[in-house]
């Protein structure tokens, strides 16, 4: 399989799954525990039916939205992602370039492969700053510091990942960050050479956000000991406030999901949320963040900007999602798989393809912007 006969996200994950070695893949690929979530973040845009009007003069559909004071042309944005270099050596370079083509919002990670100032200089489209909260209070402040400096527009404070997810796949292989890898592991790395000979030919993979904070030459750590290591377990909503005073500009928190958290978000001046479970990587039996939408709408929509990510596999899931009432949607593995499968290039097909997705199921639900979209036009699928 190639490229260009990739149509859809299985295409795409084929794709990469043929390229990555085993240990990698499956860091993608997982979840939590069961993966009962993971599973579900999909199959949980089946419960709800698209119910479409007809003859509405379609021919010119805008997908543009504006989320966070940010205006992008349509109407999903690149979540951050970890360790992008590990999937394809130009990483998160590719997946920036190919947001900027498409004008959407990009992601960088406090876990992320290239710095935040290099995808600056290169993309001046809309920059996401995906922050861990560290034990380390200086390096928390330092890290604010320098995505001020670098000129990123918003700051996204993850809330799910205060200690590991229980990776049973990522235990089997051994994966972890610099690489050790057990018996299994490196045989699946030998399996595929074009991956390592790209790996070992490129520049030396780094994490130049926590560059001089965390040593990561001590020795190595899977993801899950990062968080549980790494990451405060004793963060409140306090110290969340006292961040996005200090930041003032746009602010979000990433993996809300209770009505009584989006509230308190809304209490403490954050600009947005985004409803997630991680791609069902956290907590196992976890609701989907589409299935949580309605109640959160109920509570605080109109109040701050409400977003979601998880399971998006298709442009009807992101019509669902609008419909219910979030304002633009974010995706993660949908773009993992087709960098690994084939960088910038892999990402733009799979940014067209889910553009497309959306602009014809637009038309097909006789809406020619984003605003048409509504509660009106879904039902609970009788299955
Ligand atoms: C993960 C983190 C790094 O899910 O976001 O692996």
């Amino acid at each position: 399989m190639r490229l260009q006969h990739c149509h859809n996200y299985h295409d795409f994950r084929t794709l990469a799954q043929r390229r990555l070695p085993g240990p990698i893949f499956n860091y993608i690929d997982g979840g939590a525990d069961d993966e009962a979530t993971l599973r579900r973040n999909s199959a949980s845009f089946d419960r709800f039916d698209l119910v479409p009007n007809v003859l509405r003069g379609v021919r010119d559909v805008d997908l543009s939205v504006q989320i966070m004071g940010q205006s992008i042309d349509m109407p999903v944005y690149c979540s951050p992602t970890a360790l992008q270099r590990l999937f394809h050596h130009t990483g998160e370079f590719a997946v920036a370039a190919a947001a900027s083509k498409f004008g959407t919002m990009f992601g960088v990670s406090s876990l992320g492969t290239a710095s935040l100032e290099e995808i600056r200089k290169r993309h001046s489209g809309p920059q996401v700053y995906q922050f861990y909260f560290h034990k380390d209070r200086a390096l928390n402040r330092a890290m604010m510091l320098r995505a001020k400096e670098a000129g990123v527009n918003v700051m996204m404070l993850t809330v799910d990942s205060i200690t590991g997810g229980n990776r049973e796949r990522d235990l089997r292989t051994g994966f972890s960050i610099p690489f050790k890898l057990n018996l299994a592991g490196i045989s699946q790395f030998a399996a595929k050479p074009a991956w390592a000979m790209n790996y070992l030919l490129h520049e030396r993979f780094r994490l130049p956000q926590l560059d001089g904070h965390v040593d990561m030459g001590k020795g190595a750590m899977s993801i899950g000991r990062y968080f549980t290591d790494m990451l405060d377990p004793s963060m409140t909503w306090d110290d969340v406030a006292d961040m996005v005073a200090e930041w003032a500009g746009p602010f979000c928190l990433k993996g809300v999901m209770s009505a009584a958290d989006a509230r308190r978000a809304v209490d403490i001046g954050c600009t947005g949320i985004i409803l997630s479970n991680h791609g069902g990587r956290q907590l196992d039996g976890s609701r989907t963040a589409f299935d949580q939408l309605a109640e959160i709408l109920d509570a605080v929509g109109g109040e701050i900007d409400i977003m979601m990510d998880g399971g998006i596999q298709r442009g009807t899931h992101v019509l669902k999602a609008l419909s219910m009432g979030a304002k633009a949607v974010g995706i993660g593995r949908y773009y993992l798989f087709p960098l690994a499968a084939a960088g910038q290039a892999g990402v733009e097909r799979a940014l067209g393809v889910l553009r497309n997705e959306i602009e014809r199921g637009m038309k097909l639900m006789g809406c020619s912007k984003i605003s048409d979209l509504s509660r009106a036009n879904l039902r609970l699928a009788t299955l």
